[in-house]
């Protein structure tokens, strides 16, 4: 037998070790492991982040083959709750979440972007007592142009009976929400989550099936060079936006990006700082990002990376809505940027 020359830089036995290591931190087992407890709450959270991964997967799947299959694509002919054209793709991925989460035994109510009231599964209520509040996919212009998509998702525990299904106890807080994500559709699929322990992310490898820790404890930049924002809607911002976005473009070193899709704009935010605004409209002052599902699980991600989340007046995990599907406001991103964009709100410069 030949033997390899020893200047090759052959894998030793720890270097192996450690890279299999690796491989085989998958999500739910990384829950366990940042929880250090294998109680019946970890279990369940871990269970839940699984599934959670099994339905990016499915919609992942189903997007990387929309554009060659009959009916995966366009608009259904619908208007959803919020006033928008629904796409045959939001439906899809609304389904998936409710299927995966049906006999999991874990999820009594998915509340989402596409459906008015929450769904539920009583046969799941005397064991799981969670909710997950999620928005299918977010940034559906992007659906039929094979560009960038997310999903959103927030777990709160259940409090109280909710027998009548009003869902009044989701009426709190974004400090309830006791784990929250985005699973981003992008050259690769990636998810992050926390669990109020710091960020993790994690990437699809397709030929395991599973999504493996990509980076643990991901820092958001203190200050960033992008900001992003649909300037088509400047001559509806209130002054303070205005002269904010006329400050950065006087100011060298800033630069614009905009996807169409948050969940895209705030990954990058989270790897590269920056900020990003959905400020509210002279038509819409309330703005048009959805609290529960879309604000808040992001605010919970970017703050725990060290960043910020404000309305402009208060933090959005302060934010108590009214109703389920309340707007609101949104800036988020690198706290320096953030801190800026609130003193232009705040005193005008
Ligand atoms: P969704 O597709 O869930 O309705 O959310 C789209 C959101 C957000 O992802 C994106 O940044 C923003 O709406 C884009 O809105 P504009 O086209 O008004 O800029
Ligand atoms: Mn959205
Ligand atoms: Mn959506």
């Amino acid at each position: 037998m030949t033997q390899a020359p020893e200047s090759l830089d052959l894998p030793t036995a720890d270097t192996q070790e450690r890279s299999l290591d690796r491989d085989c931190t998958t999500l739910s087992r990384h829950v366990l492991q940042q929880l250090q407890s294998f109680s019946g709450s970890a279990q369940d959270l871990s269970a839940l982040m699984n599934r959670i991964a099994l339905a990016g997967k499915l919609i992942a799947r189903h997007m990387s083959h929309a554009g060659l299959m009959a009916g995966a694509l366009g608009f259904t002919g619908e208007v959803n709750v919020q006033g928008e054209s629904v796409k045959k793709m939001d439906i899809y991925a609304n389904d998936v979440f409710i299927a995966v989460f049906k006999q999991s035994g874990l999820v009594c109510r998915l509340a989402s972007e596409e459906m008015e009231n929450p769904y539920y599964i009583p046969e799941n209520c005397p064991i799981g007592r969670y909710t997950l509040l999620y928005d299918p996919i977010d940034g559906s212009s992007n659906t039929d142009i094979n560009l960038s998509l997310g999903s959103i998702f927030s777990i709160r525990q259940q409090e109280g009976e909710d027998l009548n299904g009003e869902a009044k106890d989701l009426l709190a807080s974004g400090h309830k929400q006791i784990a929250a994500g985005y699973i981003l559709y992008g050259p690769s699929t990636m998810l992050v989550y926390t669990i109020g322990n710091g960020v993790h992310s994690f990437t699809l490898d397709p030929s395991l099936g599973e999504f493996i820790l990509t980076e643990e404890n991901i820092r958001i930049p203190e200050h960033g060079s992008v900001y992003s924002v649909n300037e088509g809607n400047f001559w509806q911002w209130d002054e303070s936006i205005r002269e904010y976005i006329r400050y950065v473009h006087r100011t060298e070193g800033y630069t614009a990006r905009y996807s169409g899709a948050m969940v895209s704009d705030i990954h990058r935010l989270l790897i590269q700082g920056g900020v990003f605004l959905y400020p509210g409209t002279l038509p819409k002052p309330e703005g048009k990002l959805r609290l529960l599902y879309e604000s808040a699980p992001l605010a919970f991600i970017i703050e725990q990376a060290g960043g910020r989340a404000t309305t402009g007046h208060m933090n959005i995990l302060d934010v108590v809505p009214t109703k389920l599907h309340q707007r609101t406001p949104l800036i988020i991103g690198s706290p320096k940027d953030v801190a800026k964009v609130e003193s232009f709100i705040q005193n005008g410069h």
